[in-house]
């Protein structure tokens, strides 16, 4: 039997729609994997009851398929599905790492990505690395077709998750198809502003380089509040905010010392709306990581 947590990420940060990702410290989800003659899978936690258990369209079900290692899984869910945390990625993660483990197959973590994407693929209807790539390896991650780099960073972060549901699939629906010059040469310049406040764990970059002026205003409307919410916590000492992934949940990036107050602040703002929030005081943490 093998153990395995994988964390929460954000994708995008503003400026890396479907590039770049982060892995949170929490919430996280747990699953153990025991060999078996064919796949099973059990899910306890939050939002359990909105998962299919069938391997056929469960994310974890096209992991151990790809990994051809048939298994009983049991997931704890610690991540909200349709959050915009890397729901379905946390899952995935964690199975890829665990049945690797379990049939003792040898993959290196990089080669791991590619096939947790796949489980991925079945919840959203297409593959990503952007949560994937974070919750396998950790830290701040850059996903294209050519691979995978990681780096780590510590950072304060509040990831603020209304309750309200945001689809993958209906939140691409609204990304436009085309870009201009001008949105595309802002694009790469947070982009590349936000990379080296990452290799610098400087809140300040990292926050101007959030920016994103083509997805995320397309976005906006499926969150009831969400400009009320970044202006409260900029106004609370935040340095930077976006959408986190396809939403809703939005991310903050702040000090150690304003994450109280930002916390508080954006929870308050979704209240002005009469929507409830939770919020996640946490930092870029570590990739899965296997239990003894
Ligand atoms: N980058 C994706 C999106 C998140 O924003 O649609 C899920 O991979």
């Amino acid at each position: 039997m093998v153990t395995v947590r994988a964390p929460a990420t954000s994708a995008n940060l503003g400026s890396g729609f479907d590039v770049f990702g982060v892995a949170l410290d929490r919430p996280a989800d747990v699953v153990r994997v025991e060999k078996a003659e064919e796949t099973t899978i059990e899910i306890t936690g939050v939002g359990a009851q909105y998962i299919p258990e069938d391997p056929e369209q469960n994310t974890v079900g096209a992991v151990a398929e790809a990994l051809d290692a048939p298994a009983h899984i049991d997931i704890d869910k610690g991540v909200r599905p349709a959050s915009g945390l890397g729901s379905s990625a946390a899952s995935a993660a964690a199975a890829a790492v665990a049945l690797n483990e379990l049939y003792d197959r040898g993959h290196s973590r990089e080669e791991l990505v590619p096939v947790a994407a796949k489980g991925e693929a079945v919840a959203s209807g297409d593959a990503h690395d952007d949560n994937v790539a974070p919750a396998i390896l950790g830290g701040f991650t850059v996903a294209t077709p050519d691979g995978v780099s990681r780096i780590r960073s510590s950072l304060a972060l509040v990831a603020c998750l209304p309750d309200i549901v945001v689809s993958t699939r209906d939140a691409r629906k609204v990304v436009p198809d085309s870009a201009s010059m001008d949105d595309l040469i802002a694009t790469v310049g947070h982009a590349a502003t936000l990379v080296v406040g990452m290799c610098r764990g400087d809140p300040d970059l990292v926050g101007q380089g959030m920016h994103d002026p083509v997805v995320t205003p397309a976005r906006t409307s499926l969150i009831d509040g969400y400009d009320d919410v970044r202006s409260a916590a900029l106004s609370a000492g935040a340095t930077g905010v976006t959408i986190s992934g396809a939403g809703p949940a939005v991310l903050a990036v702040c000090r150690t010392d304003t994450r109280r107050a930002v916390a508080r602040a954006m929870i308050g703002a979704f209240a002005e709306v009469g929507v409830e929030a939770r919020a996640y005081q946490t930092a870029v943490g570590e990739g899965a990581t296997v239990y003894d």
